[in-house]
């Protein structure tokens, strides 16, 4: 049997119809959510995702600045700007888009965030929270998926869930919303050893592994949810994920395609994550 799709897409405008409404409330009170994303170089995929972020603004109500700045921009130049905008009051979140050119020190730039604006939610201080469980700027796509499984009814509680992948912006902190979710938690990663071994034990797998379709049928406890977190971009220039949907959708139970899945999630909790920052912010929370 085939399993249910779920739809990030159709999420997604759900919880943007919710945050459209909530802005139209607090433009009224005199409150515009802002955000600035700065972009430096030409990178293509980068170029496509800050145009996405910016139509997100546009479409929702916010106010929206994108600084496009040359690939020679200095450290300087760039830290300069983002201490501009932490004191700026229209702009509530700042994001600057990795990867930066490679004279640039990415560690620098993002603890120059302010924490409070930092709606990436990579600054040492909100990823610290983040562990600890106190409320923090939550990073976008990690919060996207566990509101995907929230939203399609999924329970987490009591489930054992593997994450396949250990990156600081995916892998490491959707293990940590798992748990938080009561959920237990196994984390695989390039060196384990017999990896198919835990994802057969697996009720819900979480794959963000960076290599297009490197899950097929044999890793999948049957009627699984599985959540495909790899956008991986083809010799042919399809979209691929982590996951052989094909074939994994014949055992799994409910599963995220690619695209559709968790893309289309991230920008949304990215707009939340700014409308919270705005609240807060303008004491409105
Ligand atoms: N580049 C790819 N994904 C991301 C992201 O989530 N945030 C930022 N700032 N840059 C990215």
């Amino acid at each position: 049997m085939t399993a249910p799709i779920i739809s990030g897409k159709q999420v997604s405008e759900e919880i943007r119809a919710g945050l459209r409404a909530e802005v139209e409330a607090l433009v009224e009170q005199g409150l515009t959510p802002g955000l600035a994303v700065i972009l430096v170089g030409e990178d293509p995929a980068s170029q496509v995702y800050v145009r996405n972020k910016e139509k997100a603004c546009h479409d929702l109500g916010y106010y929206s600045e994108v600084h496009r700045l040359p690939a020679s921009t200095s450290q300087e130049d760039l830290l300069a700007l983002v201490n501009k905008l932490n004191r700026q009051e229209n702009i509530h979140g700042i994001l600057v888009q990795l990867p930066l050119p490679k004279h640039i020190d990415e560690k620098s730039v993002i603890d120059a965030i302010a924490v409070e604006k930092d709606v990436d939610g990579f600054h040492p201080v909100n990823v610290g929270n983040l562990v600890i469980g106190d409320d923090s700027l939550l990073p976008c796509t990690p919060a996207g998926v566990i509101e995907l499984i929230k939203r399609t009814g999924i329970e987490m509680s009591g489930k054992h869930a593997v994450v396949i992948g250990r990156s600081n912006i995916v892998g490491k902190p959707v293990s940590l919303l798992l748990q938080r979710e009561n959920a237990t938690v196994t984390m695989c990663h390039s060196r384990t050893v017999n990896m198919k071994e835990l994802t057969e034990q697996a009720d819900i797998l979480v794959v963000a592994i960076g290599k297009a379709n490197f899950v097929d049928a044999s890793f999948i406890k049957p009627g699984a949810v599985v959540i495909d977190v790899g956008m991986n971009r083809l010799d042919n220039g399809k979209l691929a994920g982590d996951v052989d949907f094909e074939s994994v959708k014949e055992v799994s139970g409910p599963i995220t395609p690619v695209p559709g899945g968790v893309g289309p999630m991230t920008i949304t909790m990215l707009m939340n994550n700014t409308l919270i920052a705005a609240k807060r912010l303008g004491g409105l929370a």
